[in-house]
This record gives structure tokens, C-alpha cells and sequence, in this order.
């Protein structure tokens, strides 16, 4: 790096003065008529959104990227391309195809800067609440047991599993981690993991742990899978896996094996599959496969720059076997998956794992787009919350992401990566001074970049994230949200849930819901006819 370092910047500062960049411009770019031409085809294509599709939505799908923030999206786009030998800033990622966009607020009750437990209850119960809790309202105080009943929340997938829909959820955190608990479970804690997590007081008070509710409760979920094998087996039991590793061995307290309850809660004429490897899961004949449930490691799933493809299925190998497990239900479905470690990597500072968990996510929307119809299917990406990540430094155009900025520091005339942290464990003094990141391996899998203020854990951040949508209804994401008003399109869209004035007339999906300006127009005509 340092070779070619000077040779960099002596072509920045000649691609300064002359305004442009003759050895980094493709050379179709320079000719006005080309950005003219392909603003011209997006013009087009815009215009022909005047269409509205209002069917409705027979499937939901909604991809959530923990930690996703814009910044992360920007970069997961460019090391796509990059990945796909491009230069990477126009590459589309399959979600940027995606005709509607919003924002969405993410803020918690009770936090500016929100935790995914807090921001699943908006995106999945359509309810703002504390952060730390799952499943609950803003009623509900953290890690206090006793103040949960009665403040119970109900999630989309339990809305449409009552509509007869099949549900499913994956993810590669553990299947009771705070984004996919929300749609199950009712807990003051997120941390509540098993019983062996809980404070005595709240087992006292009654409080269940989150894989308890998960494999005791309705609804009953088709398609599970994802981490957190370990916290199904009583204390101690040895990991199939890794016998080795007491860290794996099992969690519980009440001595439960959770699968066979699991198991055992399946009505006899129906085929309940577990499977915790990716053989297992690839050896399935899908057609007598009618409960799923998929643990494939003892915790979180590992990030996916360090699986082994033979043991772990990947993100997207998931999701297309839920999809097709759950396509088979004439009433279709709602799934959830989750890219739940592009969060991880940010958290512990490794940008390369957050991005590659990024676009590892982006490859199962795609393919997603392949197994289903924009003609009855929502399917909609969004995260949480963002992160204290950022990238910058005035890159030439093609730069790595992962590369370094192209002139070095003005104050301590030492290179910086492009990419940065706010706060977090990357960072680093040496002699009293930042560390010269020239004698460091920057482009590492697990590099932690640089950060402002030493954390060892980098925070959350809290601005706006991105909201996409595509197929029935999904025009109604447009604008500055809040984050609990995401569940409630999907609802409309999909004719479940408790508000359908608007699909009454059309007991059966496939048709299309009467206009909003229609029953708005009759709650008009309602509230007057009460008034006089
Ligand atoms: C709820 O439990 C907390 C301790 O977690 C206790 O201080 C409080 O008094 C209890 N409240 C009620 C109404 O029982
Ligand atoms: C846990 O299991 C291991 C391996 O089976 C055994 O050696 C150990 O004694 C057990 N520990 C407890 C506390 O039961
Ligand atoms: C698994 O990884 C190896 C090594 O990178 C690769 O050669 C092989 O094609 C991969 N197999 C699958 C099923 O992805
Ligand atoms: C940073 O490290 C590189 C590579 O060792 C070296 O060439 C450069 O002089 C160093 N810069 C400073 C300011 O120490
Ligand atoms: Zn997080």
C-alpha cells in the first residue's frame, strides 16, 4: 500500500486541478448524453409508478437488517459491486431496485439512540415501547417482571397466522434474540434468553424466558431457524456439535428439552422436521416438510466471511428453503428474516464482517425476488437503528471501501481509512500518538477501524434509517415514518390484523381493497352522522 501511496495522491491532486480523473472515469461517463440517457430510462420507468399496485398482499416478506443504518448500505453497495469486479458506487443492490422509499424514525420511548428490542416491538407490533423489552408497550419497565401482564403486544406474524397464513421466521443471531423475540414473545428483558438468564425474582413472579414462549406459545410457527441451540437444553448438556466447548453445553434451568416440546406440540398427521446442520437442512424433501425448526449453532450463527459451508447454511440458503416450505399455504405467508450480525460486526468494529453480513443479506432478497411475484407479494427491507459508522476522506472513485484515503492527515500527516467509527474498540494510540494505519493490515476481515472515543463495544447511532418497498400496497412507505407504522402497512396490505374496513367487502385475498379515500370518506361520513 505504501508503494503505490505517493502515486495515489500525486494523481488525486492531478485529478484535482483538472476536475476530472482520466485513469479512474469510464470513459462512457464523460459523455453528457449518457447520464442525460440513463436519467431520462429512470424518468420513464417513474412515471409508470403512477400505476399503483392494490392488490392484496397474499405474502409479506420483511428483511431486517440489524444495524443496517444508510451509511452501512452505501458501503455494503460498493463492496457488492466491488466484489462483482466493478468500481462499485453505481452498482444496484437489490434493494436499491426497490420502487419505494421512506424513512424511518427509530427513536425508543424511552431512548433517542434505540437497541433492536425497543425498535423490533415498533417494526413488528406496530407499538412503540421501552428499550430492552420485546413484545410489550411502553407500560412496561425493563427487567421488572411484574409489570408486564396486561401490557402484552401482539406482532404481525401472530395477526396473519390468525388469518390462517403460515409464518416463519430466520435469522442468523439466536431465534430468541431481541429482533425476532418481538414477534413471539412478551418479555420486560431481551436478555431473558432461558431461565438460567433471569433473576430469581422475576422466575418468582412468573415471568417465562423468551425460548420457553417461543416453543410453548401460539402461535405456532412454521419455519424457525437460526442460532441458539444451547439455550433449548437443560444445563449442561453437551453441544452436538461442540462437545468440547463447555460455552455451548445447554442453559436450562427447568430441565426442558425444548425441541421435543416442540416436536411434541405438532399435530401427529403433520411432518415436524430439526435439523442443525447444513446437510441435514439440504437433504429435506421440502414438499413433506410442514414445521421447520433449524438450530445451527449453540449462540449466534457464525458471520458469514468465517462459515463453514458444510456445517452452516447461509443466509440466503435459508430463506429459500423457508419460502418455499411456507409458498405451499394456498393463503400464504408473512416471514421475517434477519440479518441479525451486520449489528455484531459493527458493534465489535470489524466493518469488512458488518458488510459482507450486509450483502450476504442483500443476495437473500434477490433471491427472494426470484421465489415470489411483485403481483401478490410485499416484500420490505429496513433496519433498526443505525450505527456510528461512517465512510469519507474524499476517495477517488473505485477506492476499496476498505482502503485508505487518498491524502494523508493534514495535523498528523498519518494515512486514515476511509472508513471510521464514531466510538468503539478500534481506537488506537501508540506512543502517544493515533497509530500510522500504513503499518497495520487495514483490508483484514477483522481489522477494527479506527474510532474517535475508545468503547469496547461501538454504539448504535441515531439517525433515520432507510425503508424499502416493493409489490401490493407498497407505495404507503413513502416519507419521514415512525418506525411502528411499517407493521401496520403490511397489515393493510395483506387484509390482516384488526383494522380491514377495507377489505370487508372482499372476504378472499387475490382481490383488491377498496381505496383509502373510499373508507376514509365513509369514517367521515361516519363520525358526522354521530355528531348530528
Ligand atoms: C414489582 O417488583 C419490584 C422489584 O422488581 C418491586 O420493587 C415492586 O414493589 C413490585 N411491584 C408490585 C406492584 O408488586
Ligand atoms: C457438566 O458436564 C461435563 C461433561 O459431561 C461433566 O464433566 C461435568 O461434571 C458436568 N458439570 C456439572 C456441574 O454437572
Ligand atoms: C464451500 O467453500 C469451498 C471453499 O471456499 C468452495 O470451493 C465450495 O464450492 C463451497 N461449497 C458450497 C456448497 O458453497
Ligand atoms: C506510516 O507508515 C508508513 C509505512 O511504514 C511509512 O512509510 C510512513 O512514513 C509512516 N508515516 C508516519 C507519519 O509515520
Ligand atoms: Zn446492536
Amino acid at each position: 500500500m505504501s508503494r503505490s501511496f505517493g502515486s495515489t495522491m500525486f494523481l488525486l491532486l492531478l485529478c484535482l486541478m483538472a476536475g476530472t480523473c482520466l485513469s479512474i472515469v469510464p470513459e462512457k461517463e464523460k459523455n453528457p448524453w449518457y447520464w442525460r440517457e440513463q436519467a431520462q430510462r429512470t424518468l420513464q420507468h417513474s412515471l409508470k409508478l403512477q400505476n399503483l399496485n392494490t392488490n392484496v398482499a397474499r405474502n409479506v416478506i420483511l428483511f431486517l437488517g440489524d444495524g443496517m443504518g444508510v451509511s452501512t448500505v452505501t458501503a455494503a453497495r460498493i463492496l457488492k459491486g466491488q466484489l462483482h469486479h466493478k468500481l462499485g458506487e453505481d452498482f444496484q443492490l437489490e434493494m436499491d431496485k426497490f420502487p419505494f422509499v421512506a424513512l424511518s424514525k427509530t427513536y425508543n420511548t424511552n431512548a433517542q439512540v434505540p437497541d433492536s428490542a425497543g425498535t423490533a416491538t415498533a417494526y413488528l407490533c406496530g407499538v412503540k415501547s421501552n428499550e430492552g423489552t420485546v413484545g410489550v408497550s411502553a407500560a412496561v419497565t425493563r427487567s421488572q417482571c411484574n409489570t408486564t401482564k396486561g401490557n402484552e403486544v401482539t406482532s404481525i406474524l401472530r395477526w396473519a397466522k390468525d388469518a390462517g397464513k403460515s409464518v416463519g421466521i430466520v435469522t442468523t443471531t439466536r431465534v430468541n434474540h431481541a429482533t425476532p423475540s418481538a414477534a413471539y414473545a412478551h418479555s420486560a428483558d431481551r436478555d431473558w434468553y432461558s431461565d438460567n438468564e433471569m433473576p430469581p425474582e422475576a422466575l418468582n413472579q412468573g415471568c417465562k424466558d423468551i425460548a420457553y414462549q417461543l416453543m410453548h406459545n401460539i402461535p405456532d410457527i412454521e419455519v424457525i431457524m437460526g442460532g441458539g441451540r444451547k439455550y433449548m437444553f437443560p444445563k449442561n448438556t453437551t453441544d452436538v456439535e461442540y462437545g468440547d466447548d463447555p460455552k455451548a453445553r445447554g442453559t436450562r434451568l427447568d430441565g426442558q428439552v425444548l425441541i421435543d416440546v416442540w416436536k411434541g406440540k405438532k399435530p401427529r398427521n403433520k411432518n415436524a422436521h430439526y435439523v442443525w446442520n447444513r446437510m441435514q437442512l439440504m437433504n429435506l424433501d421440502l414438499n413433506n416438510v410442514d414445521y421447520l425448526l433449524g438450530l445451527f449453532e449453540p449462540s449466534d450463527m457464525v458471520y458469514e466471511l468465517n462459515r463453514n459451508n458444510k456445517t452452516d447454511p447461509s443466509l440466503s440458503e435459508m430463506v429459500e428453503v423457508a419460502i418455499k416450505i411456507l409458498r405451499k399455504n394456498p393463503k400464504g405467508f408473512f416471514l421475517l428474516v434477519e440479518g441479525g450480525r451486520i449489528d455484531h460486526g459493527h458493534h465489535e468494529g470489524k466493518a469488512k464482517q458488518a458488510l459482507h453480513e450486509a450483502v450476504e443479506m442483500d443476495r437473500a432478497i434477490g433471491l427472494a425476488g426470484t421465489l415470489t411475484s411483485l403481483e401478490d407479494t410485499l416484500t420490505v427491507v429496513t433496519a433498526d437503528h443505525s450505527h456510528v459508522f461512517t465512510f469519507g476522506g474524499y476517495t477517488p472513485r473505485g477506492n476499496s471501501i476498505f482502503g485508505l484515503a487518498p491524502v494523508v492527515s493534514d495535523t498528523d500527516n498519518k494515512p486514515y481509512t476511509s472508513i471510521l467509527y464514531g466510538n468503539g474498540p478500534g481506537y488506537k494510540v501508540v506512543a502517544g500518538q493515533r497509530e500510522n494505519v500504513s503499518t497495520v493490515d487495514y483490508a483484514h476481515d477483522n481489522y477494527q477501524a479506527q474510532s474517535a472515543v475508545p468503547l469496547s463495544y461501538e454504539t448504535h447511532g441515531g439517525e433515520d434509517v432507510a425503508v424499502f418497498a416493493k409489490g401490493p400496497m407498497a407505495h404507503l412507505l413513502h416519507g419521514v415514518q415512525e418506525q411502528n407504522y411499517i407493521p401496520h402497512v403490511m397489515a393493510y396490505a395483506s387484509c390482516i390484523g384488526s383494522i380491514m374496513d377495507h377489505c370487508q367487502s372482499h372476504p378472499s385475498a387475490g382481490l383488491a381493497p377498496q381505496p383509502a379515500l373510499f373508507s376514509g370518506l365513509l369514517t367521515l361520513l361516519l363520525l358526522l352522522s354521530l355528531l348530528f
